[in-house]
């Protein structure tokens, strides 16, 4: 393994906050995206060792922040030439997390406004870049410290979260939210036409997080949501959009094997630009 990216909805999955909704027995491992080199494959599978690869966990599981570990095939792909590996490890749960969102839930059309709230962290800095590379017009919502940075990655806009609410905005014809609170709220700025994908469980909120979700999913301006769980075409077209850095990997800072808690308390202090990633080979 080369490196492993840190999600930050695992903060909230390591804490034990989302246990039930998750159905999750621990002590559980850390990490779902990863990139590496093959070690051994088996009968039938046409990648060899030495073969440089990333990918995700199977649905639901974790430990990709590991030494090695063992996956299906169609959870691999070719790591795309040109991607810095270790930052790669970083993409692509955030970043097939956009793609699902953007082109296969919302089918975002050239010159649609998009809000992307929680627009800093990993799924977020690839939902800005998608969303500029499709064509739409795109306000970032993000901590006042990070709204030039936003900016630069790819927004037109870029609001504060803290002194911005719902009420303040101008329509959208898609909202893509990361954040799991006042979901209701958000969905009233949507145009007739518009959708919502909601990707998020507030963590302190996770009662009206997921009713807001549930109920929405029937209405005319409809809430979206789905749990990442790529197919390979998915994993695929992360590869095509990389490779020319379309998405790229947007590392804020990368941590040794034995600096996860650290990375994780660093998640929850807030503040994170792109992501943090566990660069398997270094020591600290
Ligand atoms: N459904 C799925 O398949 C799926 C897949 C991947 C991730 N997720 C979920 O999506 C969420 C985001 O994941 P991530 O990895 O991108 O997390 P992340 O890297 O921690 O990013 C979260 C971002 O949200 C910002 N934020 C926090 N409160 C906000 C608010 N009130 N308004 C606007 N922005 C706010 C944070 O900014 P500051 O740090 O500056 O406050 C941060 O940039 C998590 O809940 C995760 O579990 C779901």
């Amino acid at each position: 393994m080369l490196s492993a990216g840190v999600g930050g909805g695992e903060t909230a999955i390591r804490a034990g906050k989302l246990r039930r909704v998750m159905r999750l027995r621990f002590p559980q491992g850390s990490g779902n995206e990863f990139a590496g080199r093959v070690e051994a494959v088996g009968a039938g599978v046409e990648l060899s060792p030495g073969d440089a690869v990333w990918g995700l966990m199977p649905h639901g599981t974790f430990g990709a922040i590991a030494e090695k570990v063992v996956v299906p095939r169609d959870r691999l792909a070719p790591l795309p030439a040109g991607l810095d590996p270790v930052a790669a490890g970083s993409l692509p749960v955030s970043g097939t997390t956009a793609i699902t969102a953007l082109e296969e839930k919302a089918a975002l059309r050239p010159g649609e406004r998009l809000l992307v709230r929680g627009a800093t962290g990993g799924v977020g800095s690839a939902a800005v870049q998608l969303g500029r590379h499709l064509g739409a017009h795109v306000t970032a919502m993000a901590s006042a410290r990070n709204l030039d940075w936003v900016r630069a990655l790819g927004a037109d806009v870029a609001v504060d979260y803290r002194t911005t609410g719902p009420g303040d905005l101008d329509p959208f014809d898609v909202i893509v939210d990361l954040v799991g609170t006042d979901l209701p709220a958000y969905r009233r700025r949507l145009t007739r036409g518009g959708r919502m994908v909601a990707l998020a469980i507030a963590p302190d909120a996770v009662v009206s997080s997921l009713a807001a979700t549930v109920l929405g999913r029937a209405l005319p301006r409809p809430i979206l949501s789905f749990s990442n769980n790529p197919s390979a075409r998915t994993l695929a077209r992360l590869g095509e959009l990389a490779g020319p850095g379309v998405i790229g990997p947007v590392l804020d800072r990368a941590f040794a094997l034995e600096e996860v808690a650290e990375a994780h308390r660093l998640l929850e202090a807030g503040g994170v630009r792109g992501k943090y990633v566990v660069d398997v080979r270094a020591t600290s």
